[in-house]
């Protein structure tokens, strides 16, 4: 079975951050674990940039540049971003593509053709920083959007209009079959559903000045959100690459967007007549040393500089072991240099410096005098948490492995062993040697660059490699 693994496609009015990071680098996990399990060719991995937002326009004149000029320097921002991570996308999509344009049309041109799409008139309260339109009942008091603190706009206009409300009872039941995860997010839509139904949803913008235009009304541009929820179907819109649509994809979301990927997305599907994802996860959101991350705060983390500092891997892990996924939770640096020195350099490294260099030390590095090693249990329960969307519970996995091993060496002393050929001490390094085989496996998924070093210090079958350093001393 092919394995997608989406992230959102970001918006490029702001620079890649800690909050954009954790989704594509959990992601990139998840696409490492499921394509050292089934191979490359049968994992797909996609994320890009969301360019057809009104709020280009203003970004690109405040920067004195064309719009082509002001979106292909936001893009390469990401992709420089995503490079430093470490990440190993097998698409990125930007949404001002040509391709992009020639799916978008094809798709809505078949949902008018279902019958699903009509013109109708649209009065309604727009905020233009949000790119959506607002209910009267999710304003504040004084009548702003409550995310961005600013009037929304009162617009009236010719809207086309997709029948959301006509897949209301099927959404509803989608939801409650476990289609979002967690739980706790499908419950915020169900009751949704529940307590106000669902309106027919306005999908194009009349005389909107940037953005794909309406395939048979070209005074009408596509609604950003709509086109853009489309970006998962177009990288895979290839006869070779279509298979993927028809195995297990999932969408990696924050909670902040589950009603566009689990309300319009599926309903979308639905009318096409394609198949599902099999899951959207929603993820919980980063604060910054307990804030809120925010532009006007001015907290916003760059991931790059981390990355540089501590190396991207420990930034991965570092952001994947913070909290359970799902959950909202805190990021500091202090917290990623706590895991360098306790859980990697500490843990990790301290181990495999140690074991090898006994290793070498007393059997000159020959490993084929070691007796068989009996398998390592948690490679297991490893699997079974990354399969589960669970990466939390896997780097704790890998982190309690780490701790077991050291203490495991710690407490039999087989330096102080008066014959290092001794049965018990054989079967020791055997074991021990077998657990880092073991953690060099799941390196590769959590700790792709370390995992290299790892795997060269380890050797081959019959010998251990060279000696190198794993999580070197960071300059404080
Ligand atoms: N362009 C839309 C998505 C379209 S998908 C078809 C969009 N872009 S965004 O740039 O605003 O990115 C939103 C996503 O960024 C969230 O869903 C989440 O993945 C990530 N995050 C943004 N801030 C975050 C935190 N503070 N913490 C964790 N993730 C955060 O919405």
């Amino acid at each position: 079975m092919e394995h997608y693994f989406t992230t959102p496609i970001y918006y490029v009015n702001a620079a890649p951050h800690i909050g954009t990071a954790y989704t594509t680098l959990a992601a990139d996990t998840l696409a490492r674990y499921w394509r050292k399990k089934l191979g490359r060719e049968y994992v797909r991995f996609t994320t890009g940039t969301d360019e057809n937002s009104q709020k280009t326009l203003s970004a690109a004149a405040a920067k004195g540049q064309s719009v082509e000029e002001y979106l292909s320097e936001m893009a390469d921002e990401f992709v420089d971003c995503w490079g430093q991570l470490g990440i190993d996308y097998d698409d990125f999509i930007r949404t001002t593509e040509p391709r992009h344009e020639s799916t978008v049309q094809r798709l809505v041109t078949q949902l008018m053709e279902n019958g699903d799409v009509y013109l109708g008139d649209y009065e309604g309260m727009y905020c233009s920083r949000c790119e959506t339109f607002l209910k009267e009942s999710e304003l504040n008091e004084a009548g702003q959007c409550p995310d961005h603190l600013i009037a929304p706009e009162k617009i009236k206009e010719k809207n086309y209009f997709f029948r959301l409300s006509k897949y209301q009872d099927w959404l509803l039941e989608l939801l409650q079959g476990g289609f979002l995860k967690p739980e706790k997010r499908a419950n915020e839509l169900i009751s949704l559903i529940k307590n106000e139904g669902l309106d027919d949803i306005s999908i194009s913008r009349e005389g909107a000045e940037i953005g794909i235009a309406h395939p048979s009304d070209p005074n009408h541009k596509l609604y950003v959100w709509t086109e853009a929820l489309m970006n998962y179907y177009t990288s895979i819109d290839r006869p070779e690459l279509n298979h993927f649509w028809h195995g297990e994809v999932t969408h990696l979301v924050g909670k902040d967007i589950t009603r566009f990927h689990c309300l319009i997305w599926p309903a979308m599907l639905h009318s096409l007549g394609l198949p599902l994802p099999k899951q959207v996860f929603a993820h919980g959101f980063f604060t910054i040393n307990g804030q809120k991350m925010s532009k006007s705060l001015g907290n916003a983390v760059e991931p790059r500089a981390l990355a540089q500092k501590y190396g991207a891997d420990a930034l991965r892990i570092a952001l994947l072991s913070a909290f359970a996924f799902g959950n909202d939770g805190d990021f500091s640096e202090d917290h990623l240099a706590e895991v360098y020195r306790t859980k990697l350099a500490g843990g990790l490294g301290n181990l495999v410096n140690r074991v090898i260099t006994l290793i070498d030390k007393y059997y000159n590095g020959d490993k084929s005098t070691l007796p068989v090693a009996p398998a390592v249990i948690h490679v297991e329960a490893f699997g079974k948490h990354m399969e589960a969307l669970e990466l939390y519970r896997a780097c704790e996995v890998f982190f309690d492995l780490i701790d077991q091993t050291n203490k495991q060496l710690a407490d039999a002393e087989p330096w102080k062993a008066p014959d290092k050929q001794a049965p018990e001490v054989l079967a020791l390094f055997a074991g021990q040697l077998a657990t880092l085989e073991a953690l060099s496996d799941m390196a590769e998924v959590l700790l792709p660059e370390a995992a290299k070093r790892l795997k060269l210090m380890l050797g081959n079958a019959q010998k251990t490699g060279e000696r190198v350093i794993l999580f070197p001393q960071i300059e404080a």
